[in-house]
């Protein structure tokens, strides 16, 4: 496989515990293993450092994805495959990063709210109704789903594996080299 794949942003969006991290892990393993040099920029990781202080309004999340954005588009001019795997719950903030990062993948990483929140892996749904927090994506904010993802992968019908090969083929197919 090319080891000179020309940089691109994968950019994973979807509700808490619809399974982006996981899905993120497996394509960097799947990129890695096809020689590209890879980068992951995970929400909850980059909200310890570039995004620290960075809350869950909508100014906030949006300034939290125009800082990722700003990050993967540099990587990606560089030529590093950049993955990232962030809530990013507004679709005029993706859509803003995509159009500035120009070779720029969306996948939707789609479960039902309800799929989610029995699943919800970082307790924040059960913080949520137990009223400790709020701003919680799906339950009292918002989610805009994307109108034409590149990849769509339902996570409660397909197993990671298959996720990350359906975007691992996307990539495959239009990674052309440099
Ligand atoms: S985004 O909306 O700005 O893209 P991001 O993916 O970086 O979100 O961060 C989401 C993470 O922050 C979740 O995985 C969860 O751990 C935490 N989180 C999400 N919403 C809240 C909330 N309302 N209050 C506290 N923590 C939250």
């Amino acid at each position: 496989m090319s080891t000179n794949l020309r940089g691109l942003t994968i950019w994973l969006t979807g509700l808490s515990s619809a399974g982006k991290t996981t899905i993120a892990a497996a394509v960097c393993e799947g990129l890695r293993e096809r020689g590209c040099k890879a980068e992951w920029l995970d929400g909850d990781v980059v909200r310890q450092h570039l995004c620290r202080g960075l809350g869950f309004t909508k100014a906030d999340r949006d300034e939290n994805i125009r800082r990722i954005g700003f990050v993967a588009e540099l990587l990606t001019r560089n030529g590093i495959v950049t993955v990232v795997s962030a809530i990013s719950p507004y679709r005029a903030a993706r859509d803003e990063v995509r159009r500035r990062i120009g070779h720029f993948l969306e996948v939707y990483v789609n479960a039902p709210i309800e799929v989610c929140e029995v699943r919800d892996l970082k307790g924040i749904y059960r913080r949520a109704r137990a009223g400790e927090i709020s701003h919680v994506t799906g339950i009292d904010d918002p989610y805009e789903p994307p109108f034409a993802p590149d990849v769509e992968c339902r996570t409660d019908r397909e197993t990671p594996a298959e996720s990350a090969a359906s975007v691992l083929r996307v990539v495959d197919r239009i990674g052309a080299r440099t």
